[in-house]
């Protein structure tokens, strides 16, 4: 049989407490239960739990900064907010996608509740823990790595054969890239063995202005290299038709960084 599933429940009311985690104790769920998020905070320092469902409005620290702080311990805690004001949840703004998987309104509807807890802890259809799921990328990582290394030799080979300009600009195009994703994959992988990274809306914030100016950058090499194409249409200049497309397609790879930054900002982005 499957191990059950830890969940974590805080809130400040006892009787919504015991009454929900008698519930989902019912449901075959493994349920720890607390007034105190203080205390729930100690609890994820002792153990892994799959997810967190926790009240908004308690007095100590809200539902909002317990999160924040179980992540702190726990990186990847999934968490389920319930709040008696759902209708006031707008002030809270974009920060509620990035730490809570769904939010639900009180009184709580437990058959939501449940189906919500299965959703969240199951990824894309598969039965993998959050522990496994990490386990399995680090090591598509590590696969990975050693393909760029490869690659990057690969191409080297190729550059240190031929004499052709042409070539040998394409190779070492493509053994930067494969230095960068090489790059790229060891950070994911750092990311879930050594420093957890998260990413605030405040953080974004501080920079945005700049990054705002950065994406008219962008979209200026865009609108360049799609000039350059169109006066090249039909003139049979296949290498420079050739490299510019390149050149294009990598400019809208920019853009399109850029972009999803801009809706993780929004908070339409379901990041974290
Ligand atoms: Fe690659
Ligand atoms: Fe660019």
């Amino acid at each position: 049989m499957d191990k059950p599933l830890n969940i974590l429940l805080v809130d400040n009311d006892p009787a919504q407490l015991r009454t929900l985690s008698l519930y989902l104790e019912s449901e075959g769920l493994s349920v720890c239960a607390t007034t105190d998020p203080l205390e729930a905070t100690n609890l994820v320092r002792g153990k892994t739990y799959d997810l967190l469902v926790v009240d908004l409005m308690m007095p100590e620290m809200d539902g909002i900064e317990l999160v924040k702080a179980c992540r702190h311990i726990q990186k990847n805690l999934s968490a389920i907010l319930i709040t008696g004001h759902i209708d006031k949840m707008d002030q809270y703004g974009s920060d509620i996608g990035l730490y809570f998987k769904t939010v639900l309104p009180k009184p709580l509807d437990i058959d939501l509740l449940i189906e919500e807890i299965s959703k969240s802890t199951r990824y894309g259809g598969n039965d993998m823990s959050t522990k496994e799921i990490q386990e399995k990328l680090v090591e598509d990582m590590q696969s990975w790595m050693k393909i760029e290394d490869a690659a990057v030799s690969s191409t080297g080979a190729i550059i240190e054969k031929t004499d052709n300009p042409v070539i040998r600009m394409v190779m070492e195009i493509i053994q930067r890239d494969s230095l960068m994703h090489r790059h790229v994959q060891e950070f994911i992988k750092d990311t879930l063995v050594k420093e957890p990274v998260v990413m605030t809306t405040d953080e974004l914030a501080d920079v945005w202005e700049m990054i705002e100016k950065h994406i008219e950058i962008e979209k200026k090499t865009i609108d360049t290299a799609r000039d350059a194409l169109e006066a090249l249409k039909g003139k049979k200049m296949v290498v420079q038709e050739y490299l510019l497309n390149y050149l294009l397609v990598d400019e809208q790879k920019h853009d399109s960084l850029l972009e999803t930054l801009a809706m993780i900002k929004k908070g339409m982005y379901p990041y974290g």
